[in-house]
C-alpha cells in the first residue's frame, strides 16, 4: 500500500480544530465509535484507560496516555487524539496512514481478490455514503468472502477517518475515501495452522485529498476516449456490477489508449461491440436532447450515474439505457463521464476523432451547474481553485501533471 505522508499528498502537516470538535465530548459510545472495532463489552476496558489518562491530566503528567490533550468541558472530558498525521482503519485499528500495511500474503494482493468503494466528501461531509454502502453490501453477497461487519459499524468508521482526516486539508478541498475488504489471507502460504486468518477478510478505510489538478485540463478542454481491442471481461466470469480491484485488463487497456494519445484513456467495449464503461467511470452519449448510458448488465452502476440521472430529470431530460455502439459515440452532439471523485468530464475526442463541435457541451454544462446546487459548491470552481492551490503547495508546473488523471 502506498502511504500518503502528511503534506506531501495535500494534507495539512499543523492540525485545525474546530471549535465543534473540542465541545464533543467522550462518553463510552463515542469512544466506541472512535474505535468501532471494539466491542461494547471491551468498553470497561476503555473506560479505565480513559480514567487513566484524566488522572494523568490531573497530575500534568501524559506518559502512558492514549490521548496527546485531555481537556475539561462543562464537567465532561474531551479527547483530541493526535491530528498531525492521516488515519486509517485497519483490521480492527484506528492507525496512521503510515503504518497501514497489508501482509503479502493477503489475498487482495495475491488475486487482486477484493471488493472495494470509493466515496467522496463535498463540504467535508461523505456524500451518498448509504448507496455506497448498499453497492458494498452487494458486491461482498456476491462473493461470499468471510466478512461480518455490520453496516453501521463501517459507517461509523468511515465517518471517525473523514471528520479526523478532514481537519488536515484545507476547507474548500475535499477527500476521496477508500474502502476496501479482501478474502483474508492465502491458506496455501499459512499452511492448516493459519486457517484463522484465512477465514478472516481484511478491511481497510482510508482517505486521499482529491487531486483536482489531474482533471483541471479535461474540465476545460475535454477527455479523449479510445477503445482498445481488450474486452471488458464477459459477465459470466466477473460480475460487472460488483466493484472489484482485480483491474489488470483496466491497467493494459488504459496503456494501450495511451499509446494513441498520452492523455487518452480507455473505454471498453464488450464481446459484442458494445461500448461499455472506463476504469473510473460511466458514458452518456447526448442525441438531440436524449441521454444514453449503457446497459446496467454489462457496466457497474455507478453512484454518480444515480446522480446524473436525478439532475438530467429535474432539467426536463431522461436518460435512458441503450446498447451504443463506437458510431453512437462519434455521431453524438455531446459525450461525458460520471465518476465519484470527478462527478462529470465531457469527452471531446473518441478514437481520435472530434466529438459535436470538439468543446464540453450545453446538456454538460447544464448538468455542471444543477450538480454544484446539489451539493452548495461550485464543483468547476473547487476543480479550479484547488489545482492551482495543490500545484502551488507541491512547487508543481500543470504541465508536470496533465497525464493518468
Ligand atoms: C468500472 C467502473 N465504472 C463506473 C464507475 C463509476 O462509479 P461511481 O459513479 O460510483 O464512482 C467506476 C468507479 O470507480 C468504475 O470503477
Amino acid at each position: 500500500m502506498v502511504h500518503p505522508k502528511s503534506c506531501d499528498s495535500g494534507y495539512h502537516q499543523i492540525p485545525r480544530f474546530s471549535k465543534e470538535k473540542i465541545r464533543h465530548g467522550v462518553s463510552l459510545r463515542g469512544l466506541a465509535a472512535l474505535n468501532p472495532a471494539i466491542p461494547w463489552a471491551n468498553a470497561q476496558g476503555y473506560f479505565l484507560s480513559l480514567l487513566r489518562s484524566f488522572v494523568a491530566a490531573q497530575r500534568n503528567d501524559f506518559r502512558g496516555s492514549r490521548c496527546d490533550t485531555v481537556r475539561f468541558t462543562d464537567n465532561s472530558f474531551t479527547s483530541v487524539p493526535r491530528m498531525t498525521e492521516p488515519i486509517a482503519y485497519l483490521n480492527g485499528k484506528m492507525i496512521p496512514i503510515s503504518e497501514a500495511r497489508l501482509s503479502v500474503f493477503d489475498l487482495g494482493v495475491v488475486l487482486g481478490a477484493s471488493v472495494t468503494e470509493m466515496i467522496r466528501t463535498f463540504r467535508h461531509q461523505p456524500f451518498r455514503l448509504d448507496q455506497h454502502l448498499i453497492r458494498l453490501g452487494h458486491s461482498l453477497d456476491r462473493v461470499g468472502f468471510p466478512y461480518d461487519m455490520p453496516s453501521d459499524q463501517l459507517r461509523a468508521i468511515v465517518t471517525n477517518v473523514v471528520s479526523h482526516n478532514c481537519e488536515l486539508i484545507p476547507e474548500t478541498h475535499d477527500l476521496g475515501i477508500i474502502i476496501f475488504i479482501t478474502a483474508g489471507q492465502n491458506l496455501t502460504y499459512l499452511g492448516l495452522a493459519g486457517r484463522q486468518q484465512a477465514r478472516t477478510a481484511s478491511v481497510c478505510v482510508h482517505t486521499f485529498p482529491l487531486p483536482f489538478e489531474l482533471w483541471i485540463q479535461k474540465f476545460n478542454d475535454g477527455q479523449h476516449l479510445v477503445t482498445p481491442n481488450i474486452r471488458h471481461i464477459p459477465s459470466e466470469s466477473i460480475d460487472p456490477t460488483i466493484k472489484v480491484r482485480s483491474r489488470l485488463h483496466w491497467y493494459l487497456a488504459d496503456q494501450q489508449a495511451r499509446q494513441t494519445d498520452d492523455s487518452a484513456s480507455a473505454v471498453l467495449l464488450d464481446h459484442d461491440g458494445n461500448i461499455t464503461e472506463t476504469s473510473t467511470g460511466n458514458i452518456f452519449v447526448v442525441h438531440g436532447g436524449q441521454i444514453q448510458t449503457p446497459s446496467p448488465q454489462t457496466t457497474l452502476g455507478g453512484i454518480s450515474q444515480q446522480v446524473l440521472s436525478e439532475l438530467a430529470r429535474s432539467l426536463g431530460y431522461e436518460i435512458t439505457h441503450a446498447d451504443l455502439r463506437v458510431d453512437d459515440v462519434l455521431a453524438a452532439d455531446e459525450v461525458f463521464t460520471s465518476s465519484t471523485p470527478y462527478c462529470l468530464l465531457p469527452v471531446t475526442r473518441f478514437n481520435q476523432q472530434r466529438i459535436g463541435t470538439g468543446r464540453p457541451g450545453k446538456v454538460f454544462g447544464r448538468l455542471v451547474v444543477a450538480w454544484s446546487e446539489l451539493v452548495g459548491i461550485d464543483i468547476l470552481d473547487q476543480i479550479r481553485t484547488g489545482a492551482a492551490e495543490r500545484l502551488k503547495t507541491a512547487n508543481l508546473e500543470m504541465a508536470d501533471c496533465e497525464t493518468n488523471g
